[in-house]
């Protein structure tokens, strides 16, 4: 691997690809303005030098004699002790399995964990789907309600680990994809160890914010969100849970010999990566945690606050515009979730794009259980919009916007955001027609001065806010 510079002042840092110029329907370009750092982050500079050191190397991993199967190999753990080290922990208690992204990790710990329907789960209405929908399947979820702001307290968790039957985990998240809110980990994590529950903690948005929690037993997160787009996520726990049983995916790379009656499971964490690897991934993850190591966290935590309070006090003062979570005085993530008052989220969002060169994320941001009681719907509206969707009508699908950043903002993004959504909630006519397919519930520009507006969502049927 090359040596490469890395980014040692202060953020904001950027990123590949900020300020690649868009077109707009007045036919005007600007320079698009990404807000939807919690779905997916570009790459870093530096993780793009690394992949690109890396490519001439590339070769199969754990598979061969060859000199560029040992350097990809060796790439590829070190890659594998950066995860270990940036989530605090040593490689002899517990170890790195390298997946696709945080959905996967959990569910591979929910097969792992070999949990039975009778076993009770400690989660959160607060969780998105990735956090839930893996422990609902598998066994029985004691779920701790939040409060109209979208928060709950040490007390409310401790609550639900007490009440009987104990539960076998309690699955949190680390800051939430919607509202930014952060959890008390650390005293959720003293609560369930005190009772002998262990911990997993969902850090997909936490990973490029806060430092991970080191007590925690299990984490998993995401390199998509954290730099490294490059199709690589983490798993990391004990390595005593992974001594013994079949792994989550059976084949190639996970055993020592295999018989027609029987198979020879390999230690791991081999044995929890069965298949060929993602070292393309993995050399981008690790290159991400180099950079980050290299502006630290207390760079990177006042960064947050700055945008967080600049983003969120100005959405909360604005005539027109409800913004979802907690008080503005509460620290939470960089991200605001917001509704224009009489205006659709998905028109919302289309208006930001095709005016202002902006992309927001809307919808329900894969978290339905929380944004319903975010938006204060009671079970009958749910029930109306879930008869809809199922007609294949998802005009009246509910929702909001919500804008958040990472290491590349600066306070003129925010103030672009802002007074692109002020003009909006102010009732600005728009320019163009806008015109709603039913189907997805997505708005789209018709005419316009510009090149006729991509529709890739549009051709392809889907929606620009599935769940
Ligand atoms: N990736 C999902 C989001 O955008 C969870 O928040």
């Amino acid at each position: 691997m090359t040596g490469v510079e890395l980014h040692r002042g202060p953020p904001p840092v950027p990123l590949v690809g900020d300020g690649e110029r868009v077109p707009c329907v007045d036919g005007e370009q600007r320079p698009y303005l990404s807000c939807d750092a919690a779905a997916s982050t570009p790459a870093f500079g530096h993780v793009l030098e690394r992949v690109e050191a890396f490519m001439p190397w590339y070769s199969s991993i754990h598979r061969g004699a060859g000199y560029k199967s040992q350097r990809a190999t060796e790439a590829y753990e070190e890659a594998r002790a950066a995860t270990l080290r940036f989530a605090g922990r040593s490689g002899e208690r517990d170890l790195a399995i390298i997946c696709r992204n945080t959905t996967e990790a959990i569910n591979h710990l929910a097969y792992r964990l070999r949990l039975s329907a009778t076993d009770v789960v400690v989660t959160t209405v607060v969780e998105h789907h990735a956090n839930m929908l893996p422990w609902s399947r598998v066994a029985r979820c004691r779920y701790v309600e939040c409060a109209k702001d979208g928060t709950f307290d040490l007390a409310d968790v401790e609550a639900a680990l007490d009440a009987g039957p104990p539960p076998r985990l309690l699955a949190v998240t680390g800051a939430s994809n919607i509202t930014g809110f952060l959890p008390p980990l650390d005293e959720l994590i003293d609560a369930a160890h005190r009772r002998g529950v262990p911990v997993a903690v969902d850090a997909a948005q936490l990973a490029p914010h806060r430092p991970l929690p080191r007590e925690a037993d299990y984490v998993a997160w995401s390199g998509h969100k954290m730099y490294a787009p490059f199709g690589a996520g983490v798993l990391v726990g004990p390595r005593a849970l992974f001594a013994d049983g079949d792994p989550f995916l059976a084949g190639g790379g996970a055993v020592d010999l295999v018989d027609l009656d029987e198979v020879v499971w390999t230690d791991p964490p081999d044995r929890e990566e069965a298949g060929s690897p993602n070292v393309v991934g993995a050399v981008a993850l690790g290159a991400a945690i180099e950079q980050m190591e290299a502006v630290g966290w207390e760079a990177i935590v006042a960064h947050d606050r700055e945008i967080a309070a600049g983003l969120r006090s100005a959405l909360d003062h604005m005539a027109g515009v409800r913004l979802l979570g907690p008080d503005v005085s509460t620290e939470t993530l960089p991200v605001a979730t917001f509704e224009i008052e009489g205006m659709p989220h998905s028109l919302v969002a289309a208006r930001l794009s095709a005016e202002h060169a902006i992309g927001v994320r809307h919808g329900c941001f894969c978290a339905h259980p929380y944004l319903m009681r975010l938006l204060g719907l009671g079970q009958a509206e749910v029930e109306a919009f879930r008869n809809e969707v199922r007609r294949g009508d998802r005009s009246r699908m509910p929702g909001a916007v919500r804008a958040s950043f990472g290491i590349n903002a600066t306070q003129g993004d925010v103030d672009r955001l802002v007074s692109a959504v002020a003009e909006l909630a102010s009732g600005s006519p728009a320019p163009v027609a806008y015109l709603q397919d039913p189907r997805t519930g997505d708005y789209w520009p018709e005419g316009g001065a510009g090149p006729s507006w991509p529709g890739a969502f549009r051709d392809h049927g889907s929606t620009c806010s599935p769940g």
